[in-house]
């Protein structure tokens, strides 16, 4: 039975046949790259339910996601969705319980997420985002320091100034130019989702669109071509120069989100060469914690998301992915039967030392045994062996030096833990 379309496997490490290298290790590197640097900036991890009230979304959200959501009714007859973005989760929790937290909060979450698309390129129905969001702050400060972690976990990643650009804008910049076009107010949010899909539509399809909402498309490129920083940008600017980040940022007025709840700043993060999807996207959402908890909290919140699916395919496209080192440090070679009880309890004791370790769960042949230990990549062989003088001794063998040392079975996990040294399974070779 073949699995769902827009749907991954994650076999331990990449299948040959794939251009893109979904794997266990791929994903594991990926996640403990985004913990790391989210840590690094003070942020502290949650998590929510991956099934949510159909409410949460239908009115929150915007048209764009909620035409993609995984629902259906439950066995209570309740109309629920799988989740197809974090934000709504967070700021329903954070409603329910934000007087136990000291302000600002700064969250980060691991979510896979489901969106009923068209599969394609960069888009699938299941991927995984890192979610880092700042609840309580309505200063530009948390701004800078919001997208300050998202170029940083894209440079923890090896990606530098040369590969990807973070597209500044700010929708209060729109809203201005809305206004000041005489707009109509119940019209706006489908005036930015018109300008959220400019570079994917023709123009032709653009000048149509607008026209009914009583702009021009030569209007609104002007401002998108203008480029000129918005006080509140400038001060964002300001602040990610002087973290040294200032090369990986641009105004661009080009991006406004598709997503409705945004209300100030807003950003997407873009390869330079403009082959992919975009890597990560964000921004302000001062009334959606409002909105979720009925007028009962009213806190200003600002986040992003960044999905492993692009950066995944970017990774690969830029050689940057590592070779995962996924070699067991011990192979156990059990060849006499009548010492399996002290191996096994050696076995043990190596995995209590935090060491990798594997045997034959069944006799086999020593040949077979060894043959096993090659195939898993292992470091070393031990072997118990009776020996005439000293009694029980642990044979140790370096299989690609060939050096041979002996133990006492009292000795033996201490030594093989100075021999190997191994701190982490995943760090890259
Ligand atoms: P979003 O722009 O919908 O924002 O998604 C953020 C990122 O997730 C995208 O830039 C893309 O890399 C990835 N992504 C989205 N949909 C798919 C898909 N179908 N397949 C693969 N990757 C995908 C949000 O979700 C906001 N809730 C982010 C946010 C957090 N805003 C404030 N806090």
């Amino acid at each position: 039975m073949d699995r769902l379309p827009g749907f991954r496997d994650f076999y331990p490490e990449p299948l040959p046949s794939r251009e893109v290298g979904w794997s266990a290790d791929a994903r594991q590197y990926i996640f403990d790259k985004w913990r790391d640097t989210a840590r690094r900036y003070g942020f502290r991890e949650y998590d929510g339910p991956p099934l949510e009230p159909l409410e949460l979304y239908t009115t929150k959200s915007g048209a764009e996601i909620v035409g993609q959501l995984y629902n259906f009714k439950d066995k209570g007859e309740r109309d629920v969705s799988l989740r197809p973005e974090m934000t709504p989760t967070l700021a329903r929790m954070v409603a329910a319980h934000q007087r136990s937290y000291k302000k600002p909060m700064k969250w980060f979450a691991l979510p896979q997420l489901f969106r009923y698309e068209r599969q394609q390129k960069g888009r699938l129905r299941e991927h995984f985002q890192l979610n880092a969001d700042i609840i309580g702050e309505s200063d530009t400060a948390a701004d800078a320091e919001l997208i300050a972690l998202l170029i940083d976990t894209l440079r923890s990643l090896g990606l530098t100034e040369a590969d990807f650009v973070l597209r500044l804008s700010s929708r209060n910049a729109w809203r201005d130019f809305f206004a000041s076009h005489k707009g109509d107010p119940a019209r706006e949010y489908e005036f930015y989702q018109v300008v959220d899909k400019l570079e994917r539509e023709e123009p032709g399809v653009n000048e149509q669109k607008l026209q009914t909402l009583g702009f021009s498309l030569v209007e609104v490129m002007s401002i998108i071509e203008s480029g000129k920083p918005t006080q509140e940008l400038e001060t964002i600017l300001e602040s990610l120069s002087a973290r040294g980040l200032g090369d990986y940022v641009r105004v661009d007025y080009g991006v406004i989100r598709g997503l409705a709840y945004y209300t100030g700043v807003v950003f997407e993060a873009f390869d330079r060469k403009g082959e992919f999807r975009a890597i990560a996207g964000g921004g302000r959402y001062d009334n959606l914690i409002k909105l979720i908890s009925g007028g009962k909290a009213d806190l200003p919140a600002l986040g992003f998301g960044m999905g492993d699916v692009v950066l995944l395919e970017l990774l690969t496209a830029r050689k940057l992915l590592p070779a995962f080192n996924n070699a067991l440090d011990v192979f156990f070679l059990v060849e006499d039967e009548s010492l399996r009880s002290d191996s096994l309890n050696l076995v043990q004791a190596l995995r209590a030392a935090s060491l990798c370790v594997d045997f034959s769960l069944t006799p086999a042949k020593p040949d077979k045994q060894f043959k096993r230990a090659q195939e898993l990549n292992a470091c070393y062989t031990i072997k118990i062996e009776r020996d005439p003088t000293e009694g029980l001794v642990a044979r140790i063998r370096n299989l690609k030096s060939r050096e041979e040392s002996a133990a006492s079975l009292h000795e033996a996990s201490h030594q093989m833990v100075s021999l190997c040294r191994k701190p982490h399974r995943l760090e890259p070779i």
